[in-house]
């Protein structure tokens, strides 16, 4: 929880958006990048390397930092190696999501959601898994929470030798019983996006526990070197600038998600019975706040448009079309 009183949590609704930043830490940003600047040495520094330990710190694991999650995706369904191979997709997701499994040479196949948490549904994941052999699987934790089925699809995905990758653009800050996401399947994907819980503008993070893995995605956003540029990566990387930025955002992250969950449950949950609520053990970052009324006062939806929709608008996808249609977010920003 934040420590400065004038936090109060007792605003009139709506917040407005603003972007998590917290003014004490403006001067230890301008100081790092004041120390940039005179520094030449503005990419592969110091910076990078504290902000993947702190990042670590928070995730309890390996972490390499990207200039965005498109960047993070690219290089770990190269390590997979799924051109040619199907990967399964939750429907209710971000374009981002099976673009960068189609722009790895992959045919997706999409899955259905589960009406309560927004996420990918075990039963519908095991009949197309059964269906469609998948190398490859994606989970979305979606709004800011953890994913309820993520146990068992994790566990169906280990017995049957297809990968599991998490997406957690939106799950910074969030755990299920002390465990971070990205820690269920073989690895996790964070975006930093300007509109994210914490921001550095543009960027992304993987997490995985696998040295091999981590191996490939520190020489693949760095155009291959390290493997005698046998891996064919690209330019992802992330510069000291942003990396400086990420350091400080990420120590100042208990304080923000802190902050948004007393006022999810002091504020919000009293107001809003009908919602997304979480298991026991689960706390949610709060990228989003979901319910299923519907309320004069929104942000709108997570996604108005199901990505089945976009690439087969005949398929059919049933709690993905409800979802669409009967979930809104309250805004929740943390205040500056
Ligand atoms: C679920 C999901 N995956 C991936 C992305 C892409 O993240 P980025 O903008 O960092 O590439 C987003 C962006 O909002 C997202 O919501």
């Amino acid at each position: 929880m934040s420590g400065d009183p004038s936090r109060n949590i007792d605003h009139p609704a709506p917040l407005p958006f603003s972007v998590a930043f917290d003014p004490r830490d403006e001067e230890e940003v301008i100081a790092r990048w004041r120390g940039l600047l005179r520094s030449n040495k503005w990419s592969h520094g110091a910076e990078l390397d504290e902000f993947e330990a702190t990042w670590t710190a928070w995730n309890g694991l390996p972490a390499v930092a990207f200039d965005n999650w498109a960047g993070a995706a690219a290089a770990i369904l190269d390590f997979f190696d799924v051109a040619g191979k199907t990967v399964l997709c939750p429907s209710n997701t971000f374009l981002a999501t099976p673009r960068s499994a189609l722009r790895a040479g992959a045919r997706v196949e999409f899955y259905d959601c589960n009406r309560e948490d927004l996420c990918g549904s075990y039963a519908d994941f095991v009949e197309k898994a059964e269906r469609h052999k998948p190398a490859l699987a994606y989970i979305v934790h979606i709004g800011g929470h953890i994913a309820f089925d993520i146990h068992r699809i994790a566990d169906y995905c280990r017995a049957h030798q297809i990968a599991l990758i998490e997406d957690c653009a939106h799950a910074v800050g969030a755990e299920w019983d002390g465990v971070k996401p990205g820690a269920f399947g073989d690895a996790g994907i964070f975006s930093l996006y300007a509109t994210k819980t914490i921001s550095i503008g543009e960027g992304g993070v993987a997490v995985t526990a696998n040295p091999d893995l981590e191996r490939h995605l520190r020489s693949y956003r760095d155009y291959g070197r390290g493997s005698q540029y046998r891996i064919q990566g690209m330019n992802h990387r992330l510069d000291e600038f942003r990396a400086a930025l990420g350091v400080v955002q990420m120590r100042r992250m208990p304080d923000i998600v802190g902050w948004k969950q007393q006022y999810a449950r002091e504020v919000l949950d009293p107001r809003y019975p009908n919602r997304v609520t979480l298991p026991a053990g689960m706390a949610s970052g709060y990228y989003k706040y979901i319910v299923f009324d519907e309320i004069p006062q929104t942000t709108g939806r997570v996604y108005e448009l199901p990505c089945h929709n976009i690439f087969d608008p005949s398929a059919q996808f049933p709690n993905t079309e409800w979802v669409a249609k009967n979930h809104w977010c309250v805004p929740i920003y943390y205040p500056t």
